[in-house]
């Protein structure tokens, strides 16, 4: 069952998305050589809680931290720690906000020190995913067609795009059916629903220098690439309206 919010509940999800997104932002411009990933963590931690919401990864399955920060061949989940950031890693921030019971759920990847053309190439590519896929988000499409746009852009890129873990419907949870992979299983396996006005998805590509294969480290949470090769994450809350399909994890009002 997949659940269509109300104008009340889209108000809310609005909230906490504004949230979310301003919690990126501090987060990004805090990506820089030297800082550990724990004070990223804490920064974000203390802001969501001075907006008066509360950060909805920390206790999450028993998720220790308010943030998830991959670094380089971690490609999700990463727990902040004292790891100080080396001059280009590529950095990866899953961010959380509940407000009012309702979640926004975003991510970003952003580079520390020094870039280098590849790695821009990665990050710049993860975020052109989500755009790709947010024009196939219309009332008529089906889930798969928006997976097909991420993966057709990354492959087309060189790159893979991870299978085992995948964007969400969010709402009062967060995750909520349907789910919204990164690639379209042939043949088709599974439901495939039409998108309806109301629905809330995380639309959140994981992109792949290498292989698409993956693994959990012993910590039993970082995702890590099995061939070491980089891995970048981008995501956005959106709403499924008549028209347009509107970005939930913004910071200002769309004009
Ligand atoms: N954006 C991720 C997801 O939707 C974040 C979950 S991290 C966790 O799966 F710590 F909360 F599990
Ligand atoms: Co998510």
């Amino acid at each position: 069952m997949i659940n269509r919010k109300s104008a009340r509940e889209i108000e809310y999800m609005r909230s906490a998305g504004r949230i979310a997104a301003q919690a990126r932002e501090l987060a990004g411009a805090m990506v820089k050589v030297g800082t550990t990933t724990r004070s990223i963590d804490k920064a974000v931690h203390e802001f969501i809680k001075s907006q008066g919401a509360i950060p909805t990864f920390l206790g999450y399955r028993d998720y220790p931290s308010s943030i998830c920060i991959s670094i380089n061949e971690e490609v999700i989940h990463g727990i902040p720690s004292s790891r100080k950031l080396a001059n280009g890693d590529i950095v990866s921030i899953d961010i959380g906000v509940t407000m009012n019971g309702y979640i926004g759920d975003c991510a970003a990847t952003f580079i520390a020190g020094e870039s280098t053309e590849e790695s821009e190439k990665l990050v710049k590519v993860t975020r052109e995913c989500f755009y790709k896929c947010l024009r196939y988000a219309k009332v008529g499409n089906r889930v798969s067609d928006m997976s097909r746009a991420i993966q057709q852009h990354a492959e087309q890129n060189g790159y893979s795009v991870v299978r085992a873990y995948s964007g969400h419907g969010v709402g009062t949870k967060l995750h909520e059916s349907p789910e919204v992979p990164n690639f379209v299983e042939r043949p088709r396996r599974g439901n495939d629903p039409r998108l309806l006005p109301g629905m809330t998805l995380a639309v959140e590509p994981m992109v792949n220098v290498g292989s698409a294969d993956i693994k959990v480290l012993d910590d039993e949470w970082t995702v890590v690439t099995i061939d070491k090769k980089s891995s970048a994450h981008y995501e956005n809350t959106i709403l499924i309206t008549e028209g347009e399909p509107e970005i939930l994890t913004v910071c200002e009002e769309a004009t």
